[in-house]
């Protein structure tokens, strides 16, 4: 069994939101995808998610919503999330954390994909070891014996901890793609175990800003030291960014290509889906 999956990186914000909506549904049917996996952790104003919005993404063609560090910024998430098999949040958060850290799904084909959300802790909040909670998740439902795919998002600052997550699950996953720096990298690849891997998917989100908000803000706090107002997500045309793999009868990656489409980054697209 062959699989369609794509991977998108955290929207953000109302320009977020509306690039999934103009973008999602047709590249879903366009590429005949099996799976959609959308990081939201940013998508209400830029901090944390809300029910209303969950329920648009899965509409416009999500499967699975991940979170990270903004995760529970909307404070109805803490509720909500324990409802909503489909929304997950990193696995390595303290036990007790409302909702779950990974869960298996099943495409319209009858195909059982695993989602796994991490994040990291190099630069960012003190949390379980990632690694331990990666272990955790995928030997409790190994690859072709649990599950037909297994996509890994690892929510982190640093690029070395992201490539080490890679090569850790090289073999044992179908995809492990980082998220939260918001900007794409050009490193999407197959490691030699088959996993496919990019170190960030980047943000959909207007890329006239820093890392999504309107940069008035951002500018003067790094020059001044002193903050004068709220972060806004920026609201010009987002670019929607993403990963898409294919994978193998074995549920490893076989085919990889990053996604960018709209706004101001330049478009990249799947060559063997769009030309195939
Ligand atoms: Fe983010
Ligand atoms: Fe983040």
């Amino acid at each position: 069994m062959s699989l369609r999956i794509l991977f998108i990186g955290d929207i953000v914000g109302k320009s977020g939101r509306a690039a999934l909506a103009r973008h999602l549904p047709d590249l879903r049917r366009r590429w005949a995808l099996d799976f959609v996996v959308v990081n939201g952790e940013n998508a209400a104003g830029g901090f944390g998610i809300t029910e209303a919005i969950c329920e648009d993404f899965f509409g416009h063609g999500a499967d699975c919503i991940t979170l990270g560090n903004h995760a529970f910024d909307q404070r109805e998430a803490l509720v909500f999330i324990e409802r909503q098999p489909r929304l997950i949040r990193p696995a390595n958060y303290p036990q007790g954390t409302p909702g779950r850290g990974a869960n298996l799904f099943e495409t319209q084909s009858g195909a059982r994909v695993l989602v796994v959300n991490l994040m990291g802790r190099i630069f960012m909040d003190p949390l379980d070891d990632p690694f331990a909670s990666a272990e955790r998740e995928i030997s409790a439902c190994p690859l072709g014996a649990g599950c037909d795919a297994a996509i890994i998002d690892m929510h982190a600052e640093t690029t070395s901890e992201k490539y080490a997550m890679g090569h850790f699950l090289d073999g044992r996953a179908s995809l492990v793609v980082g998220t939260h720096t918001h900007a794409p990298t050009a490193d999407a690849q197959i490691f030699p175990g088959g996993t496919a891997y990019q170190s960030d998917a980047g943000m959909t989100g207007d890329y006239d800003s820093v890392i999504g908000m309107n940069k008035n803000e951002p500018l003067v706090r790094f020059t001044r030291r002193i903050s004068s107002a709220r972060f806004e997500p920026a609201e010009g045309e987002a670019t929607l960014c993403g990963v898409a793999i294919e994978t193998g009868s074995d549920g490893l990656a076989r085919k990889i290509s990053m996604v960018r489409t709209g706004g101001r980054l330049q478009e990249c697209l799947p060559d063997f889906w769009e030309n195939g």
